[in-house]
């Protein structure tokens, strides 16, 4: 039974972490979708709306579970007996600091191997980052995420 972790900060997921999801579960069994918890950070949504809004994007999907986890990822897996990270990858400009990161990881720990995953064309320029930038000004966002997503932007932002 493979199990993989994949980590983010899903403020909030979108349609490119969907595909992402989706290409995961070609090539492993279980899923582990974990939200990162930094204190140090504002998010726009809670972690307990994020996970909300990550289950209702995935309805009766067994071979996924969602979670949150504070502090460093590599503790995480290692106390979730997981040693598959995936990431996404857009354009060529996500590379360095994913390659920055999975090598910081991989000095932290030889324990875990990270697996990258290509993205969809039509999501290569979708981020939270944008979302939450075109929601805040009243933009139409739902190519952009999936429905429970967009349905809680326009409430956060309706006015
Ligand atoms: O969706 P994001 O913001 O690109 O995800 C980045 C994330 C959450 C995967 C990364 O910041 C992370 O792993 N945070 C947990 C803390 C940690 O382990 N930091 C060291 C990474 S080198």
């Amino acid at each position: 039974m493979r199990r993989a972790l994949y980590p983010g900060s899903f403020d909030p997921i979108t349609k490119g972490h969907v595909d992402i999801v989706r290409r995961a579960l070609d090539v492993v069994d279980e899923l582990v979708i974990a939200i990162a918890v930094n204190i140090r950070k504002t998010p726009t949504f809670s972690p307990e709306d994020r996970v909300q809004m990550i289950r209702e994007c995935f309805p009766g999907e067994a071979r996924i579970t969602v979670a949150t986890f504070q502090g460093l990822l590599v503790d995480y897996a290692r106390e979730q007996k997981i040693r598959t990270v995936v990431r996404g990858l857009r354009a060529v400009s996500d590379f360095e600091f994913e390659f920055q990161m999975a090598s910081m990881n991989r000095r932290l720990t030889d324990e875990v191997d990270f697996i990258f995953l290509m993205t969809s064309e039509e999501h290569f320029f979708v981020s939270s980052s944008l979302v939450r930038e075109v929601a805040i000004n009243g933009g139409d966002v739902s190519d952009f995420v999936p429905e429970p997503v967009e349905r809680r932007l326009r409430a956060r932002f309706a006015s």
